[in-house]
C-alpha cells in the first residue's frame, strides 16, 4: 500500500516524503481481541485479586478514589515484588467535578543521605549498595499517600477501604505459578525475615498453595486504626528500629518529617485529545509529551503500525526526549528545571526542522538541542546508569466518572529485599534512582545528570507516569505501566495505538513494544518483531536488541458513545480487569 507522508525534517533532506510502506503488520497484530467492557465501573491491576478488592469497595458505595486505596493495599499483600506499604507511588486524579489533581508520595532521601554514600574511597560505585539491603532505603511515602488520598477525595473510612486486603494478608491467598518463580529471588534470601515469610525458610511456595502473612495483617490493622502511626506513633518506632538495626539511614524523624505532596498536573495534547500525566519529581510526563509532540508533527497512522519507518520515527523521538531527561530533570523541589520549554510544541518543531531525519538514526553521542528555546545545557555532568524496572500500575474509573490512574513501586523487584523486622512488609531501593556517580549507568542502563544527584531530602527521579486523555473534555484513556525507563516508551505506544492506528485498547495494550533511551544508544525491541523489521532498522543505522517482553499495562478506555468501560489488563502477566 502507497502512503503520502508529510514530513517536517532537516530543511535540506526533505519537506515532502512519498513513502512506500511495507504497512503490513508485525505477525501478532492479526488477532482482534477485545477488552473486557463494564457498564458502570472498572478496575484493573496486575492480580485479580486486587482488582476484586477495589470492586468490592466501588460496590460498597465507595468511589474511585476509595477503590484505588483499597487496590493499593491489597497489591501489597498479593503482589508483594511492587505493592507496597514500604516504597512510594503516583496517584492522578480526575474527578468528575472536571478537576485534576496528583498526589506524590514518592519516597524521599533519609537526612544522612549524601552525594557520595554509594562511592567507595576511589570514588567507585559500590556495586548493589543502592539495590540491596539497609543502605538501599529512602522514606516510605505510600502509607502517607494513600491515607491522604482517601480522606481528601474518598467517601468510605480507611478501615472499611482496607478491610480486603487485611482479610487477603490474614487467611492468606492461593500462589500462580508466575508468583512462585517470582519468590524465588536470590537476593531475598539473604535476609532472614524475608527468607522466612516469602521463602518459607528455603521451602518454597508451589503453585496452588497459601501464602499468609500476618505481620503483615497486623500492621495494615494498626495503619487501619490509625495511619499517623506509621509516621509519628510506635509504628514509625519500630520501623525506625528495624532498619537502624540492619545499618539503614531511615530514623523516626526522617518518618515525622515525610510530607505527601499535592502537585499540579502537567497538561498537554496529543492530536484531538488533552494529556493529563505526571509531573516532576518524575520524568514521565515531560519525556511523554515532548515525544509526542515531535510525532504530532508526522502522518503517523500513514506510516502504518509496527513498521519500520513508524517504529524509526518513535524511537527518534524517544532519543530526544531521553537525551533532555538526562541533563535536566530531577527533584523540582531542589533545582530548576525547565519543564515549560521541553513540553512546548513550539520546541519539538524545532526538533523536527532542526535534527529529525527520516531515513537515518541520529546517533545519541551526537545529538545537538535546537537553540533558543531556554532548553539550553546547564551542567557537564551525565550519568549513565540503569533504573530498575519493577513497579505496579493499576487504573481505575467509578459509576460517577472519577478515574484513577495509580503507578507504585518499591523499584527493584522486591524493592532492597529487607522485610522490616515483625512488621512483615517489604522496603524500597529508590535511591538507586538517584544519580550515583556521573557517567555509570543505573539498573536500567539511565543517563541521569545533576539535578538528580543525592541529597538529604530530596525525591529521586522517577519515570512512574500515571495519565489520563481527555475528549473534549471527557475522560477517554486512564493509562499507565512499570517498566522504569520503559514505562514511558509504553504508555506513548499505547497512545499511538489507540489515538493513531484506531486499536482498541487490549490491542494497544498488547502490541509488541520497542524503546529508545538516548543511551544506551540502541532500540530494544520485543521478541514478536519479525527479522524483516529488525533488518529495515538496522539499514537506517539502528543498533536493535532483542530483549524477551516487559512491561505491564493495566489500561482502561472509556467508550465515547456508550460510556462503558473497556478495561484491558496486559497480556503478557496475569492481571486482570473487573468491572460492573
Ligand atoms: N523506581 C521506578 C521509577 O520510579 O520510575
Amino acid at each position: 500500500m502507497q502512503s503520502i507522508m508529510r514530513i517536517n525534517c532537516k530543511p535540506f533532506t526533505c519537506l515532502v516524503v512519498i513513502a512506500v510502506f511495507a504497512s503490513s503488520p508485525e505477525p501478532s497484530q492479526g488477532t482482534v481481541v477485545e477488552p473486557v467492557r463494564a457498564r458502570h465501573a472498572m478496575v484493573v491491576s496486575v492480580h485479580e485479586l486486587a482488582s476484586q478488592a477495589g470492586l468490592e469497595v466501588l460496590r460498597a458505595g465507595g468511589n474511585a478514589i476509595d477503590a484505588a486505596v483499597a487496590t493499593g493495599f491489597a497489591l501489597a499483600v498479593v503482589h508483594p515484588q511492587a505493592g507496597n506499604l514500604g516504597g512510594g507511588g503516583f496517584m492522578l486524579i480526575r474527578l468528575a467535578d472536571g478537576t485534576a489533581h496528583f498526589l506524590d508520595y514518592r519516597e524521599k532521601a533519609p537526612a544522612a543521605a549524601h552525594a557520595k554514600m554509594y562511592l567507595d574511597r576511589r570514588g567507585q560505585v559500590i556495586e548493589n549498595k543502592s539495590l540491596v539491603g539497609y543502605k538501599a532505603v529512602a522514606v516510605p511515602g505510600s502509607v502517607a499517600g494513600m491515607a491522604y488520598a482517601r480522606k481528601k477525595w474518598g467517601k468510605l473510612p480507611l478501615a472499611r477501604v482496607m478491610a480486603p486486603a487485611i482479610k487477603l494478608a490474614k487467611e492468606g491467598f492461593a500462589l500462580s505459578q508466575m508468583d512462585c518463580e517470582a519468590l524465588h529471588d536470590e537476593e531475598l534470601a539473604r535476609f532472614p525475615e524475608s527468607r522466612r515469610i516469602f521463602q518459607r525458610d528455603g521451602k518454597f511456595y508451589e503453585p496452588g498453595e497459601t501464602l499468609r502473612q500476618p505481620e503483615l495483617a497486623r500492621t495494615m490493622e494498626r495503619i487501619a486504626a490509625n495511619s499517623d502511626d506509621f509516621y509519628h506513633g510506635s509504628l514509625a518506632r519500630e520501623l525506625a528500629a528495624a532498619i537502624k538495626k540492619g545499618g539503614g539511614l531511615v530514623t523516626a524523624a526522617d518518618l515525622a518529617h515525610y510530607k505527601v505532596k499535592e502537585r499540579e498536573p502537567l497538561k498537554g495534547s496529543y492530536r484531538d485529545y488533552q494529556v493529563l500525566t505526571a509531573p516532576l519529581p518524575s520524568s514521565g510526563g515531560i519525556v511523554l509529551l515532548e515525544a509526542l509532540n515531535i510525532l504530532e508533527g508526522y502522518y503517523v497512522a500513514g506510516m502504518g503500525n509496527r513498521t519500520p519507518q513508524f517504529i524509526h520515527m518513535a524511537a527518534e523521538s524517544f532519543r530526544r526526549a531521553f537525551y533532555d531527561r538526562a541533563e535536566f530533570l530531577g527533584d523540582p523541589d531542589f533545582t530548576k528545571i525547565p519543564t515549560e520549554g521541553l513540553v512546548s510544541k513550539q520546541y519539538a518543531g524545532a526538533w523536527r526542522q532542526t535534527s529529525m531525519d527520516a531515513e537515518q538514526a541520529t546517533p545519541s553521542a551526537s545529538l545537538k538541542r535546537p537553540p533558543n528555546f531556554g532548553v539550553t545545557r546547564q551542567r557537564s555532568a551525565v550519568n549513565l546508569r540503569q533504573e530498575p524496572t519493577d513497579t505496579t500500575h493499576y487504573s481505575i474509573v467509578d459509576e460517577a466518572g472519577n478515574v484513577a490512574a495509580v503507578t507504585t513501586t518499591l523499584n527493584d523487584n522486591f524493592g532492597s529485599r529487607v522485610t522490616a523486622d515483625g512488621l512483615g512488609f517489604l522496603l524500597n531501593d529508590e535511591m538507586d534512582d538517584f544519580t550515583l556517580k556521573a557517567g555509570v549507568p543505573n539498573m536500567y542502563g539511565l543517563v541521569q545528570g545533576a539535578a538528580n544527584a543525592i541529597g538529604p531530602g530530596k525525591r529521586p527521579l522517577s519515570a512512574m507516569t500515571p495519565t489520563i486523555l481527555l475528549k473534549d473534555g471527557k475522560p477517554f484513556l486512564v493509562l499507565g505501566s512499570p517498566g522504569g525507563p520503559r514505562i514511558i516508551s509504553t504508555v506513548a505506544n499505547i497512545i499511538m495505538g489507540v489515538v493513531d492506528f484506531r486499536l482498541n485498547i487490549q490491542e494497544a495494550v498488547n502490541a509488541p513494544r520497542f524503546h529508545h533511551q538516548w543511551m544506551p544508544d540502541k532500540i530494544y525491541v520485543e521478541k514478536d518483531f519479525s527479522p524483516e523489521t529488525v533488518a529495515q532498522l538496522k539499514k537506517r543505522g539502528h543498533t536493535v536488541e532483542e530483549d524477551g517482553q516487559w512491561s505491564d499495562g493495566e489500561c482502561i478506555a472509556i467508550d465515547l458513545k456508550t460510556g462503558d468501560r473497556l478495561g484491558a489488563s496486559d497480556i503478557r502477566n496475569n492481571g486482570k480487569a473487573v468491572g460492573y
